[in-house]
């Protein structure tokens, strides 16, 4: 391992408490992650120091906040490499609002009746109702790229799909049900080849993998920092200078304009004609504290943890009789979440026993309905992971399993013939 997981624990208040008289074994972590006192002390000392406004005061608190925020927009992206980070990185509040503005700043300027819209079988409803309202409103018509068996994304069905009626390619590089991880890189090719953009929604990878998005040559990338040790309420688009220039404003109001009369309004240059209104400054603020974290871990060493301890998950996982774990297998081709069902439990009761037992999952459809229905079941449990998680806490997980088979006995059992380590799609 190339980073203390017991000292990086120790940054963690939260890790510290117990729930039910049990150690929290938090495993929710494709939901929202954790954050290191280093993030709670920023956001502290921004609101004990210098809470101001930023951008319009000319005292010292607003100077102090404008540079914090500012600095904070070079971090995010130096972390992505973003070539002009000072005009490409738009604060949002979330991975959902990057869609959104994409959909409605980039869309109704770009989108008419005939075109089409490709995204694909394993999205979260953040990047699919977003296109869904613009295809309506533009005429323009959603499509899908289907998955194999093991999770993929069938390429042969991209291709088929991609033409030059396509727009815009909206596709997740690491999905949030089966940890998938699809070739966003070679997807950026062939979309450009048919002269469409894309957008990649980074929600699960950007917190846990390396992402470069000059080398990925993506057109819009959206994630959010809450599911990064930063706080909820802020998140990060992406965009190609040029394309970001070439679109309409999502939001109007202060901030984001040049000149304002009562017929008409000049808008802001990058980034401030998407940031209109005062921004969520004290978190933004904070999220680069998230981002130092992150950097002083080295992302290379940290997908290497989470390859190690999903790897560690599968495999314990696969050993407990009744557990089907959806998804690829080989932790290489997928990020740390672990979606599974235990025979013939509903994932809201197991959820809630190993709450009992301190271990915190997610059940129900993960905000992704589609992709349930193409797997077949109503719902699924989740486990997933982050710097902080050890091999035991997976081993808390399978002792908690445990639990669930004592209480729900042979409702459980009965449904275990053959379910073995099925991964299917
Ligand atoms: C793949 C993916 N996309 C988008 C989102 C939406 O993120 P947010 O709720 O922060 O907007 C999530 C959140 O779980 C996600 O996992």
């Amino acid at each position: 391992m190339t980073f203390d997981i017991q000292k990086i624990r120790q940054d963690f208040p939260i890790l510290a408490r117990t729930v039910h008289g049990k150690p929290l074994v938090y495993l929710d972590n494709a939901a929202t992650t954790q954050k290191p006192r280093q993030v709670i002390d920023a956001l502290v000392h921004y609101y004990e120091h210098y809470n101001a406004n930023i951008h319009r005061g000319l005292h010292t608190l607003a100077e102090e906040a404008t540079a914090a925020y500012e600095e904070s927009r070079l971090k995010a992206g130096r972390f992505i490499n973003a070539a002009h980070p000072e005009q490409e990185i738009i604060f949002t509040r979330n991975t959902t609002e990057g869609i959104n503005l994409v959909a409605h700043g980039w869309g109704r300027k770009n989108l008419k009746s005939g075109d089409e819209i490709l995204f694909s079988a394993i999205e979260h409803h953040s990047n699919l109702v977003p296109w869904q309202m613009i295809a309506l409103e533009t005429g323009a018509k959603v499509r899908y790229v289907d998955i194999d068996e093991t999770g993929h994304l069938v390429w042969d069905d991209l291709l088929e799909k991609l033409n030059a009626k396509t727009k815009i390619v909206a596709i997740s590089q690491m999905s949030n049900v089966l940890g998938t991880i699809n070739d966003v890189k070679a997807i950026a090719e062939v979309a450009h080849k048919f002269g469409a953009v894309l957008l990649i929604d980074g929600a699960q990878s950007v917190p846990h993998m390396p992402v470069d998005v000059q080398d990925l040559d993506c057109d819009f990338l959206a994630f959010s920092a809450h599911k990064m040790l930063g706080p909820t309420g802020v998140g990060v688009l992406y965009g190609k200078r040029d394309i970001l220039n070439a679109m309409d404003p999502f939001l109007g109001g202060g901030e984001m304009i040049m000149k304002v009369t009562y017929e008409e309004s000049t808008y802001a240059a990058l980034p401030n004609k998407f940031e209109a209104g005062t921004p969520n400054i004290a978190d933004v603020i904070a999220f680069g504290a998230a981002i130092g974290y992150l950097e002083g871990l080295g992302m290379d060493a940290v997908r290497e943890h989470e390859i190690a301890i999903t790897q560690y998950a599968i495999d314990a996982l696969s050993r407990v009789e009744g557990v089907k774990i959806f998804g690829p297998e080989d932790a290489h081709e997928k990020g740390g979440a672990v979606t599974f069902n235990y025979g013939d439990l509903h994932p809201h009761d197991l959820s809630q026993v190993l709450d009992q037992e301190g271990v915190a999952i997610r059940a129900g459809h993960h905000c992704a309905q589609p992709l349930m229905r193409r797997l077949g079941v109503v719902a699924t449990a989740r486990a997933s992971f982050y710097i902080y998680n050890t091999n035991e806490d997976v081993d808390a997980l399978v002792d908690a399993l445990g639990a669930a088979d004592r209480i729900f006995g042979s409702s459980s059992s009965e449904a275990r013939g053959g379910a073995g380590h099925a991964v299917t799609a």
